[in-house]
């Protein structure tokens, strides 16, 4: 058992709390799975329309009555807190806020309505701010994630993070998948982990199985961090790059981008024709340098197990060594 301000502050069993990621990437059977195996499940309710987050909540709830969070990117998505809020998560989980955003009006909200706040950032002076409006956790990520990342290494802004905001408890994300990224957070001071692409490669996502295939295949070294992908959804993420599999379709257009926006409609035509066709070579699929550490899509229950059993095993062992 590794008991931690995180795991104490929600009174779930793991420090180990799966990412969510939106557009139904991080559904009510993802994210119940992990609650129920003792972590904590994140809903993605970005990009979707309020019954369908509250569909993923009461999936959720069906699968669990533990605690679970709703997580919600604040420059697109500010518009669906009141719905979010509604279906009483134990967390909201926030990112991505714009600078003009009130991170205090949106996490007061949340306390209101009896959620706890874990906001996850970048850098270093994005905690300070999130911490000074009032969140109760911290997660801190590095580039080396999946999806929308910043610039700074995990080990690097865990640790600046962690200093800076203690006692407030901070997990740790961005190529961490087992149970020696879950050791090594804590060497860092951080209260556990925040997992992506480890959770995409389970049973239980909603994903197709060519893009869980490409994440046991990859062997970390073809991911890039680019911009590709807000050129075809226009989307303008505040100080975003994505993380995201270095595929013909994503080599196609790197450098492009203007043209990409111009062409967008033709191109999305082509990349649900390769998603149809489960063409892997064509897609656009968002995932971190940690696939290189995943072997297999496995249930969620073994994944979170094994994750804590093996940091239990290693923590242990990096006692014996203290003289
Ligand atoms: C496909 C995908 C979608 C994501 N969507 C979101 C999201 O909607 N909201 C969010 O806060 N983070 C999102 N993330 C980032 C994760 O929260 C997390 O920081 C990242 O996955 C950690 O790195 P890892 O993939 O190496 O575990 C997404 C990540 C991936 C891979």
């Amino acid at each position: 058992m590794i008991r931690t301000a995180f795991t104490e502050m929600l009174g779930i069993e793991h420090p180990v709390v799966s990412a969510g990621m939106g557009a139904g990437m991080a559904d009510g059977d993802l994210a119940g799975a992990v609650s129920h195996a003792g972590g904590l499940g994140v809903v993605g309710a970005s990009w979707l329309r309020p019954e369908q987050v509250a569909e993923m909540v009461a999936r959720a709830r069906e699968i669990t009555d533990r605690p679970i969070a709703v997580n919600l990117l604040l420059f697109g998505n500010e518009h669906l807190l009141d719905d979010v809020l509604r279906t009483r998560p134990a967390v909201l989980s926030t990112a991505w806020a714009a600078d003009d955003q009130d991170l205090a009006a949106i996490f007061a909200s949340a306390h209101e309505a009896g959620a706890k706040v874990m906001h996850m950032v970048p850098r270093l002076d994005d905690a300070e701010r999130a911490v000074e409006a009032g969140a109760d956790v911290v997660v801190a990520q590095g580039t080396d994630g999946g999806g929308h990342v910043g610039l700074v290494g995990t080990t690097v802004v865990v640790r600046q993070v962690v200093k800076a905001v203690s006692p407030i408890p901070v997990l740790a994300a961005g190529g961490l998948a087992d149970g020696a990224g879950l050791a090594a957070a804590l060497a860092l001071g951080a209260s556990g982990i925040l997992l992506g692409t480890r959770f995409l490669a389970t049973n239980e996502a909603p994903l197709d199985a060519y893009y869980k295939d490409a994440i046991v295949a990859s062997d970390g070294t073809d991911t890039v961090v680019t911009t590709v992908g807000e050129a075809l959804t226009g989307r303008d993420w505040p100080g975003a790059f994505a993380r995201v599999a270095r595929t013909r379709f994503v080599e196609e257009w790197l450098g492009r981008e203007p043209e990409l926006r111009r062409r967008r409609s033709e191109v999305w035509d082509r990349l649900e024709q390769a998603d149809a066709n489960a063409d892997a070579d064509y897609a656009l699929m968002w995932f971190g340098q940690s696939a290189g550490l995943i072997d297999s899509v496995a249930p969620v229950a073994d994944v979170v197990r094994q994750i804590v059993a093996d940091a239990e095993q290693i923590l242990r062992g990096v006692g014996d060594t203290v003289a």
